[in-house]
């Protein structure tokens, strides 16, 4: 089924009650953001000044190690899941014509969710912490995040399922991917990883599980979104259904088992290492013809991103996508991993890819969306703050600088020069890591204003008719 036919088959209202989940999981994601930045810019600081090292070194809950994990937890558990949920829980219905099935069992989740991310936050912060990264929070926290998930998979999957929708839309794909896949691997990570695989085998599947949180949660669930939000807001079908679709299966079959390549020149077997690089390196392919669509779409169409709003937090999210979807392969090459491995360069992709394409795809869903919710509008001239100091100072001063320090980093362990030197070396790019910190929180900080206490403003409304 093409692209706009698939969403404009559905109803365009929202019932009050799918409305309030809606608005609750993205005022929640909100929160645990603005949460995380705090985390995050606390640690850019952290790295710069002896003060604030002295300070935050002397009190347990802030040390750089429980931040950092702390950071990790709320932006990708707090912050991306539950904008993924809003989204589902909007998308579905649509795609499928049909209501969110035990949607009132996902009214009653929703809080719930909250208390089990609580709960790991804190203790995280209080040195509970498991050591299985990227999913820090203890057992007790994980058992009740998982319950919580698999009744929103529950919710999501059951719907399209009980639909007998043929023909199914690619977002559909894409989120029936990314829920089932995680529910099983994030109960891999914190039962087998957590508790029974030792050393080099609990770090291939470690690998296995970061790996594909990001690639079979963050990215399927982000993907779902754009081929969304791309023919609504340009009301114009998707270039090509069939490349959408090849997209989609190149990334569940090439994905899944790369993910030795977080753990190269480590004691994890050198099969499965060598095995990692043609994998990861095929994936400049799926990406390519992913973006391709994009770009086909949007063909003509480039002058909307000047008014646009969430359509330029797509477009400019797919340029970043391109990007680091492009470093991503070559990182993957064992002489380019001599030099980047355990950098800063690590860092820049990692934010360029889950801040700057999956967060800012969440930025373009809420500005479409809250304006359907709520029948308020947001303020222009306040979005548009939102995204030039987000756009120029995550990408002038965190990814550029941030890039340039790893790379350096990179070069000087290669020298016999002592680790000093390379830590002075990358001072400067540290420094403008953390002003970018307070940047960022500041412009996130105009988008809640805009979102939630402006009244007046009308931008946006238009999208109501779909
Ligand atoms: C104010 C904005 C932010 C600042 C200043 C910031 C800063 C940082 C810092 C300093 C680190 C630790 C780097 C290290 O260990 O050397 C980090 C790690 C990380 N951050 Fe952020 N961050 C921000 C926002 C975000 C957002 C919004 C996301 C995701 C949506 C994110 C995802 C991550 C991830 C995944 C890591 C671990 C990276 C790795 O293991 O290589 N950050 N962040
Ligand atoms: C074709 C696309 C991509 C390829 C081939 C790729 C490859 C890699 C490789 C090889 C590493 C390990 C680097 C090292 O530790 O030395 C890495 C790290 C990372 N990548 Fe990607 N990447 C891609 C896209 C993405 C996307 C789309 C995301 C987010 C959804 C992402 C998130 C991350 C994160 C968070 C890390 C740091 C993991 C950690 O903390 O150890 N990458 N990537």
């Amino acid at each position: 089924m093409s692209s706009v036919a698939a969403i404009q088959a559905t109803p365009t209202e929202v019932s009050p009650q799918d409305a309030w989940l809606i608005k609750f999981h993205i005022t929640a994601s909100i929160v645990w953001l603005v949460i995380g930045m705090l985390g995050g810019t606390l640690m850019g600081y952290r790295l710069t000044s002896p003060a604030a090292a002295e300070f935050l070194g002397s009190t347990a809950e802030l040390s750089f190690g429980r931040i950092r994990m702390f950071h990790t937890h709320s932006v990708i558990f707090g912050w991306l899941t539950n904008g993924f949920l809003a989204f589902s829980y909007y998308a579905i219905p649509r795609l499928t014509g049909r209501k969110l099935w035990l949607s009132k069992l996902a009214r009653i989740n929703a809080p719930l969710v909250q208390i089990a991310l609580v709960i790991g936050g804190g203790a995280i912060l209080t040195g509970h912490a498991q050591a299985v990264e990227h999913t820090e929070a203890p057992w007790y926290a994980d058992a009740a995040f998982a319950l919580c998930f698999v009744v929103s998979l529950l919710c999501c999957v059951g719907t399209i399922l009980r639909s007998g929708v043929r023909n199914m839309y690619v977002s559909l794909w894409y989120l029936v991917l990314g829920f089932v896949f995680t529910a099983l691997n994030f109960v891999m990570a914190n039962t087998i990883v957590a508790f029974v695989a030792p050393g080099a085998a609990g770090a291939s599947l470690a690998g296995l599980w970061i790996h594909n949180a990001v690639g079979l949660w963050v990215t399927p669930m982000g993907s779902a979104i754009i081929y969304y939000l791309l023919p609504v807001t340009l009301r114009k079908p998707i270039a090509s259904h069939k490349l959408s679709l090849l997209g989609f299966w190149t990334l569940a079959f090439f994905y899944p088992l790369g993910g030795s390549h977080h753990y190269f020149y480590s004691p994890v077997p050198w099969w499965l290492q060598m095995l990692a690089v043609p994998l990861t390196f095929s994936l400049i392919f799926v990406v390519y013809s992913v973006v391709y669509n994009f770009f086909a779409t949007m063909k003509g169409q480039w002058k909307q991103i000047t008014h646009n709003i969430p359509l330029r937090w797509l477009a400019f999210g797919i340029f970043n996508y391109i990007t680091t979807c492009t470093q991503g392969p070559f990182h993957a090459l064992l002489s380019v991993q001599q030099v980047i491995h355990f950098t800063d360069w690590v860092v820049a992709h990692a934010h360029l890819a889950l801040f700057g394409v999956f967060s800012w795809w969440l930025y373009a869903f809420s500005y479409w969306v809250w304006p359907k919710l709520t029948g308020r509008g947001y303020s222009k001239a306040l979005a548009e703050w939102h995204f030039w100091i987000t756009f120029l100072s995550f990408w002038v001063l965190y990814y550029i600088p941030d890039t340039i320090a790893g790379l350096m980093q990179g070069f000087f362990w290669l020298t016999t020069l002592p680790l000093q030197d390379s830590l002075e070396a990358a001072m400067p790019f540290w420094i403008t890591r953390a002003i970018s910190g307070v940047l960022l929180v500041a412009g996130t900080t105009i988008y809640v204003i805009n979102l939630f206490f402006v009244k007046q403003a009308k931008h946006g409304l238009e999208v109501a008719g779909e």
